[in-house]
């Protein structure tokens, strides 16, 4: 067994989880910056303006924006030839609907591009992720067509600002979280009605096929991905009832993707829109806009599995939408409560390929948890590596037995991060341990854990060393 040659092997990060500097070369606030730390078991808070007495961990993150150069030497000394990033919105369009973009937000990632590109590493960069301008208020973020227009022409400046430098796109990480987490998606409150979440959701599909068609415009050679954050489900039992209540979780899910691969909006989508009395804000020229942009690949990120029936009703809630009214007695979870399923992993590969016919690539995989800090600065993090191992394994057998066409794994995240859900530290994803504790201390010192050497192994033999028993193994 084997890994494709040029298989993409790397990590991926998101700005406002890793860049910190939040106002700093110009920079303007973003959706990102107004959510608290969740503390005493309360979600994040999202506050209408920064608020003195309230901690906000994006602000300073692990200010990357001052370590980046650190940080992408350590991943290319573990071999990577892949990073994942996303563009902060509001350092290139600072309010969003600026006339020109500001040129030291350019620069920035100016430097981050081209130093990946001096060590071989291709970059794949997210257009959105999780950051909506704040600036964009005015027009209610993105229940707005005027929202849509800017993001287009800030996509537009990126493709031609990279064009030959960056040939990997993803348009908006995680597009399917409008429904479970739509400020993250959009700026739009959790408790908005369902029909504003679907427009918020028509505009972005909108936006991305035309982000999809100028990039292919500007550079043939473009390369642009839609990005699902991988909701794979299994039925409750066999009882009909639960296979179909399963399958419209399924398509609640897979509404996105099937636009965004298949250029309209299928039939089950227009059919529940009707019924819902939810009209889209169509407007001439859209229909073909959609089937002008559509994806070149699938990404998608993988965490868990979930299981629906009829329960379920189609509607889960959460960040991970973990609430679909089942759990799988099958699976262990992790620290914080995600089931983990590796074997799942291979199943959505296999459900993604056979829907759509694109190559997938994973670009978020990884497994959140406290990591100890030893007292001669080691960390023995073997969960992790049994986590990436067991799921890489699986991801193997996707390729080899099934034949799934695999551009990459890129997992998330290379180094110690800002949690999305929660805004912790202590939920520890990286191969790189960062010395930061949840409120903002410590003295960012970066160090490897014992993961950073068995995936620089990993790489370093394209996988084969996934099969070298390691010493802590039981039989
Ligand atoms: C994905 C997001 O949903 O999950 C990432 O794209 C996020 O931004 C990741 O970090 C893991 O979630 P969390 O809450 O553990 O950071």
């Amino acid at each position: 067994m084997t890994f494709p040659k040029n298989f993409m092997w790397g990590g991926a990060t998101s700005a406002e989880q890793i860049e910190g500097a939040y106002l700093d070369d110009g920079k303007l606030t973003s959706t990102a910056d107004m959510m608290t730390l969740a503390e005493n078991s309360h979600p994040r808070e999202i506050t209408s303006k920064i608020e003195k007495d309230k901690f906000y961990p994006s602000h300073v993150a692990i200010d990357y924006y001052h370590h980046y150069a650190e940080d992408i030497k350590l991943f290319a000394e573990m071999g990577f030839n892949s990073y994942r990033f996303s563009i902060a919105w509001s350092r290139i369009f600072p309010h969003g609907d600026d006339e020109t973009p500001n040129k030291k937000g350019l620069d920035f990632y100016d430097k981050v591009v081209d130093l990946c590109t001096s060590y071989g590493i291709e970059p794949v960069v997210t257009i959105q992720h999780f950051d909506t301008p704040m600036g964009l208020k005015k027009y209610d973020f993105w229940d707005s067509r005027k929202t849509m227009e800017f993001y287009v022409k800030y996509a537009e400046t990126l493709f031609k600002y990279f064009k030959g430098r960056v040939k990997y796109w993803l348009t908006f990480n995680e597009i399917n979280n409008m429904s479970t987490m739509p400020w993250n998606a959009g700026g739009i409150s959790l408790d908005a009605t369902i029909e504003t979440k679907e427009r918020a959701a028509y505009y972005q599909l909108l936006a991305s096929a035309k982000a999809v068609k100028i990039a292919h415009e500007i550079d043939s050679q473009n390369k642009v991905g839609m990005m699902y954050n991988g909701h794979f489900s299994y039925a409750a039992t066999c009882d009909p009832k639960d296979v179909l209540g399963n399958y419209a979780f399924q398509k609640k899910m897979l509404f996105y993707s099937d636009v965004q691969a298949r250029g309209y909006y299928p039939n089950y989508k227009l059919k529940e829109l009707e019924r819902e009395h939810i009209k889209l804000p169509f407007e001439e020229n859209d229909e073909e806009a959609l089937k002008q942009g559509k994806v070149d690949f699938i990404s998608f990120s993988y965490y868990l599995t979930h299981v629906c029936g009829q329960k379920t009703n189609g509607v889960v809630k959460g960040l991970q939408g973990l609430e679909t009214g089942y759990s799988n007695p099958y699976l262990t979870k992790s620290n914080w409560g995600w089931p983990i399923d590796p074997k799942g992993l291979r199943y959505g590969l296999n459900m993604l390929f056979d829907r759509y016919q694109l190559p997938l690539m994973i670009v978020e995989n990884g497994l959140g948890a406290v990591d100890h800090l030893e007292d001669d600065g080691s960390i023995h993090d073997s969960y992790r590596i049994a986590y990436i191992k067991a799921h890489l394994l699986e991801l193997e057998k996707a390729i080899d037995i099934d034949g799934v066409p695999v551009l990459g794994y890129m997992s998330w995240a290379p180094v110690d991060l800002v949690a999305a859900s929660t805004g912790q530290m202590k939920k520890r994803y990286g191969y790189i341990y960062v010395d930061l504790d949840d409120h903002g201390h410590g003295t960012f010192k970066r160090s490897k854990k014992d993961s950073f050497y068995w995936y620089q192994k990993i790489i370093e033999t394209n996988g084969q060393y996934l099969h070298r028993k390691l010493e802590w193994e039981k039989d």
